[in-house]
């Protein structure tokens, strides 16, 4: 990418923009595409239970971070039912104000809620047991990404995982002017996750999503 991004605090306010008008729902998480919520809940579900558990290995349940939350989509159906305590960050504050209630009874088990870019955010060390990183990638700057990895490497307990779950495109860097984001291919995807130092343990395609729209695939990293 690099050159895509020819000027990065624009890449960044416009997308700050973007998401300030987007409103505060599932359907508008997720780009129209509310629909395919359960399936995509589903699929990263049975990835999670791959790795949580009890006994020698295995990953935690006491603490998981959401990026790129938005409303708590994920943290609501995904995260607060398997984890103890649940931590939010987002760049949109309407989201996150929205994701108090959007969560019912159960957001008394959120810990945090943090209004920060990815870029700049710094997660604490060795408190999360998963890092969920689903569809906001795109609007990290290669180098940033490659930051922010590192530092969710050091943010993770033992038997942790981060996790990334986003749209791949067939060949190359596709951009999109309209969020102000980026959609790389897998290979870049995987380029990116070596440069951070970290290792894919394993990943999978989502499946059962409509064949419009990019394909998605998740990816454990440590
Ligand atoms: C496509 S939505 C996905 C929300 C959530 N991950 C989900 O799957 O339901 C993208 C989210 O990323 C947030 N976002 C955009 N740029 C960001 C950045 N640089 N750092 C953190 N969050 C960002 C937006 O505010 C929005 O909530």
């Amino acid at each position: 990418m690099g050159d895509i991004v020819e000027d990065e605090a624009t890449f960044y306010s416009n997308a700050e923009d973007y998401w300030r008008d987007i409103p505060p729902t599932v359907d508008g998480m997720l780009g129209g595409y509310g629909g395919i919520s359960s399936i995509d809940i589903n699929g990263s579900k049975a990835f999670l239970q791959k790795f949580i558990g009890e006994g020698e290995g295995k990953t935690g349940t006491s603490c998981a971070l959401d990026c790129g939350a938005g409303i708590g989509r994920i943290t609501k159906r995904l995260l607060l039912p398997l984890f103890k305590t649940v931590d939010l960050v987002d760049v949109t504050q309407e989201f996150l104000d929205k994701a108090k209630v959007y969560l019912g009874e159960e957001s008394k088990r959120v810990g945090n809620y943090y209004c920060s870019g990815l870029q700049d955010f710094l997660p604490e060390t060795g408190r999360y047991d998963v890092i969920w990183i689903q569809w906001v990638i795109g609007h990290l700057t290669d180098s940033h990404l490659v930051d922010f990895l590192q530092r969710c490497q050091k943010a993770l307990r033992p038997n942790g995982i981060v996790v990334i779950k986003d749209n791949v495109s067939y060949e190359g860097v596709v951009p999109d002017e309209v969020d102000s984001s980026i959609c790389r291919d897998l290979e870049i995807v995987r380029n990116l996750v070596g440069k951070a130092g970290l290792r894919i343990v394993h990943e999978e395609q989502q499946m059962n999503f409509p064949k419009e729209i990019y394909q998605v695939h998740t990816l454990a990293l440590r």
